[in-house]
This record gives structure tokens, C-alpha cells and sequence, in this order.
């Protein structure tokens, strides 16, 4: 069944994509590893850590698979359809090693932590299976598969934050970066296989964030966003200084480091994020006005068995406080339709409370129930595949709607805009993003990326603000 969905942080293009270093680290006869990622930012973030880690062994890296000594496939569990691209990947990756038997195939992420020592047993290419708290053990496993042993590690960590390691930024635009700042999820929506991937959240150390923020903005970057599946519920105790510091306090802190330096978050739960964030947003103007808050239903009844642990009203006093303190705040959600015995007013109730919310985005997907969750042990899927599909449907074309009008209620206005390179539809425009995190082109002229200029919108798109740089 097809997939519905409009935007993400991290784009379907990019689902897949090929990480590579820059050349310099290709050391003489090194051997090439070839990283592949697919789900969320935090898996493409995950990435660079391991990139960095076999880097500091001494291995280089290649963007083409044929040529690897190792070829890592870093894996989302989040629905099924995102299992299935992975195990359709593994099926091509066949031939290589046919042709280059020496090859290793490692399988790092989610659904490695998810399947563990069976992903060895269905998939029998498969040589090396890490989850995301054992990237560490990176080297030595490599080294174990080298004398044709399966080598795995799946223990999940209490404390592993991999706050001293370095990423390497692949494929990186020079000019926006992401920064983990916690690890794992607390929360048991019961429809989210996240806490048993990822394990029990952790926050990193806030110096260490700002450290590696720092050292970004000194290599030119302009824009750092902050990692977690639930950044609101960021909590770092200082020893030393013998204090707390919250996500409004590190926010704060990142903010700080330069008025130049843009500042972005994602994940944020409604029900943690605090007056605080709000606030802190609002006096910081390199704080980015925008929020992604997702919903997942509007009716009460189905947010309860989703185990979310706010209802609708509450959701929606949120909202207008959102709007009360950041009046010009881009709002997004992510929605799930047909989650288990959802009836047709329950699915009338998401679509009355997007024609509330008037999302900017929305990231829409129809229930996929995954083994071992809540919802999986206690409730039927009940929904038939043909009425989630419908619902979907249903849902992203109100959704377009309201994002059109989104669009055009900004046409005339004029955004700062950060530069993050040209367009790929036309190699004469650039394209950057305003703070509402809207995509706007415009001729390139002499601009270059990584600037800020003053973009006024002369139309739009139901996707692209289009404009001219003014002074
Ligand atoms: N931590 C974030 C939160 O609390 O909203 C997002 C986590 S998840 C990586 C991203 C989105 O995937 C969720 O917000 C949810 O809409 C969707 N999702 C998670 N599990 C799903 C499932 N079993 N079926 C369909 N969509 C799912
Ligand atoms: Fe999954 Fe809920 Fe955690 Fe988000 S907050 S990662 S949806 S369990
Ligand atoms: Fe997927 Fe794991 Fe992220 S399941 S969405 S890669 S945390």
C-alpha cells in the first residue's frame, strides 16, 4: 500500500541515501566502508557518529557499494513499509557480494535492535548487526565478522550518549547541521516501536552540545537543529555546577553562542513542552519560530488508547498558548489515521481539529501495527486496509488545503532567509528557509550559501514560497 505523506525533516528523497567523506579521508590501501541510512534524523545523525568512529580505525569510504569492503545499512523500524525498503535493499546488495565475496554486510539501526540474531537467520548476507547503543563496539565486530564469524551487539544502553564523539558531517551542505542532544524515548505511545529500538531516554551533556554547536558555527555553519524524539523532556544534571539545566536552558545556551547561528528543534511532545521553550523562543531571534507538535488523532477516546496522555481540549489549549506567545510560530503535527477501532466520527474528530490547528505541515501516515508494542499485545488491527487508505486521502487533501492557504497568506511579506544552496529544479535560483522553516527560492544573483538575505514573496506554491531578494 502506497505511503501518504507531504513533507519531513528528513525528505523521502533522501530515504537511502549514500553518505561519503570528503576524499583526504581515504587513507593509502584503507579499507572502504559504504554507509546507506533510512528513517528519522536521528538515524541519518547516528550515521556520522559511525562514520566517525571507523574513520578514527582508519577506514576510508566510498560512495559507491560495488567497490566497499563493507557496506552498512543503517535501518528504521517505525512501520512496516520502512522494513520492507530495507529488506528490498539487502536483496540488491546480493550481487555485489556475489562478485566481491571479501564484502561485509552490516545492518545497524532500529530494525537490527528490533530483530536482533534473527535478521541473521532471514537474511543470510547479513554479517554484522548493531543497534544504536553499540556503535562503540564498531571496530571489534568488524574484526570478528573478518574471521567469517556473525557478529552482534543489540544491548541497549542506560547512559551511552556518544557525547565525545566528533560526527562527520556526510554529505553535508556546509550551512545547517543536526545535533543529537538526547537518546531513546520514555513515552510507550502504544503504537511506537521507538522505546524498544532505541531504549530509555538519556540526555546528553549540555556542555558537550554547546561544544559541538561551537565548533560547528566556527566551520561556517549557520543553522544546528536539536535532536530527540522528545526534546522537551531534555534534562541534564550539571555536577559540577550543581544545577539543572532544561531544554529552555540549553535552547538558551545554543542561542547564545552567536545572533548568526540559527537554532531548530524536533521532536516536541505536547504534553512537556513548557512556557519556558515557549518563552525562551520568544526572546531569542535566532530561535527559529517553529514547532512540530504532534497530534497523532483528534479524538480523546483514540488519544487515550494511543497512551499520548493529553486529550483533545488539552491539545488544543496548547495550541493557543503556542499562538498567544509566538503569534507568527510555524506550526506542524504528524497525524495517524486508522489506528485500531477508530470509527468514522473518531477520524472526523482529526480532520475537525486540523481545520482548527491549520497546520503548516503535516506528516500523515496510516497505522502500521508493529510487533511487541502495546497496541499490538492488546488491541486488534481492525481497520480495514481500504478505509485507513481512504482516511488518509481524505486527510492530505484537507491538509493541502490548508497549506496552500498557508503559502499564500505569506505572499507580499518579506522573510529573512538563510541560503542553503541552489535549487534543484533550477540551477539559476538558490533556495533557503525562512524561520517558519518554509522553503523559498529566488534568483541567484551574486548570493552565495550560508548568507542571510531579506526575500520578499511574490507567489507561491503549495510547497515553495517563490520571491526576490530586497535590501
Ligand atoms: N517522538 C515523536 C513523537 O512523539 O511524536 C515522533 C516519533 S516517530 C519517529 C514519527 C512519527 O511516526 C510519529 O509521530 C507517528 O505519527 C508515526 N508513527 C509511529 N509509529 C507508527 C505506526 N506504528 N504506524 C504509523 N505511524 C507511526
Ligand atoms: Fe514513539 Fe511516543 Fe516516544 Fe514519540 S514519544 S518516539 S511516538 S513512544
Ligand atoms: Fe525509524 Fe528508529 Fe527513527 S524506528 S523513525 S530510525 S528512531
Amino acid at each position: 500500500m502506497e505511503e501518504l505523506m507531504t513533507h519531513k525533516t528528513i525528505d523521502e528523497s533522501r530515504q537511502g541515501e549514500a553518505l561519503t567523506l570528503p576524499d583526504r579521508a581515504n587513507g593509502p590501501g584503507s579499507k572502504k566502508f559504504y554507509i546507506e541510512s533510512y528513517g528519522c534524523a536521528m538515524n541519518f545523525a547516528d550515521s556520522e557518529v559511525v562514520a566517525s568512529i571507523l574513520q578514527n580505525e582508519g577506514f576510508g569510504s566510498t560512495t559507491e557499494p560495488e567497490v566497499a569492503d563493507l557496506i552498512f545499512i543503517n535501518t528504521c523500524s517505525i512501520r512496516e513499509k520502512a522494513e520492507q525498503t530495507v529488506r528490498k535493499r539487502l536483496t540488491t546488495l546480493k550481487s555485489y557480494k556475489r562478485k566481491n565475496p571479501g564484502m561485509l554486510v552490516g545492518v545497524l539501526g532500529c530494525m537490527a535492535e528490533r530483530l536482533k540474531t534473527a535478521l541473521l537467520e532471514e537474511e543470510k548476507l547479513v554479517d554484522i548487526v548493531v543497534g544504536p547503543d553499540a556503535y562503540r563496539t564498531l571496530p571489534q565486530l568488524i574484526s570478528e565478522a573478518e574471521t567469517g564469524q556473525k557478529a552482534v551487539n543489540v544491548l541497549l544502553s542506560r547512559e551511552e550518549t556518544y557525547a565525545d564523539i566528533s560526527p562527520i558531517r556526510l554529505n553535508s551542505n556546509a550551512v545547517t547541521a543536526f545535533v543529537s542532544i538526547m537518546r531513546g524515548c520514555n513515552n510507550m505511545c502504544s503504537f511506537c516501536v521507538v522505546p524498544f529500538t532505541r531504549g530509555r531516554e538519556r540526555s546528553r551533556d549540555a556542555y558537550s552540545v554547546v561544544k559541538e554547536c561551537e565548533a560547528l558555527f566556527n566551520e561556517g555553519y549557520k543553522e544546528v537543529t536539536l535532536l530527540g524524539q522528545n526534546v522537551d523532556s531534555y534534562h541534564f544534571i550539571d555536577e559540577a555546577g550543581n544545577k539543572a539545566i532544561s531544554f529552555a536552558n540549553l535552547l538558551a545556551m545554543v542561542a547564545d553562542i552567536s545572533p548568526e547561528l540559527r537554532v531548530r528543534f524536533s521532536t516536541s511532545h505536547p504534553k512537556d513542552i513548557t512556557d519556558d521553550v515557549l518563552f525562551t523562543i520568544a526572546k531569542y531571534e535566532n530561535i527559529c519560530n517553529y514547532i512540530h507538535l504532534p497530534v497523532q488523532s483528534g479524538s480523546t477516546r483514540i488519544l487515550s488508547l494511543m497512551n499520548r496522555t493529553y486529550s483533545r481540549e488539552w491539545y488544543v489549549a496548547k495550541v493557543n498558548r503556542i499562538r498567544e506567545i509566538l503569534p507568527d510560530c510555524g506550526l506542524s503535527t504528524d497525524m495517524i489515521v486508522g489506528f485500531c477501532t477508530e470509527t468514522e466520527d473518531d477520524h472526523q474528530q482529526s480532520l475537525s481539529l486540523m481545520e482548527y490547528c491549520q497546520y503548516d505541515l503535516a506528516y500523515m501516515y496510516f497505522y502500521s501495527e508493529r510487533p511487541g508494542t502495546l497496541a499490538a499485545r492488546r488491541f486488534e488491527d481492525d481497520i480495514p486496509e481500504e478505509v485507513k487508505k481512504k482516511r488518509l486521502q481524505q486527510m492530505v487533501d484537507l491538509h493541502r488545503i490548508h497549506s496552500l492557504k498557508s503559502m499564500q497568506k505569506d505572499v507580499g511579506k518579506t522573510f529573512k532567509v538563510l541560503i542553503e544552496g541552489v535549487s534543484k529544479k533550477n540551477d539559476g535560483e538558490l533556495f533557503g528557509r525562512n524561520d517558519q522553516n518554509k522553503v523559498i527560492v529566488f534568483p541567484k544573483e551574486n548570493f552565495q550559501k550560508g548568507q542571510y538575505v531579506n526575500v520578499k514573496v511574490e507567489r507561491c506554491t503549495a510547497g515553495t514560497l517563490i520571491g526576490k531578494v530586497v535590501w
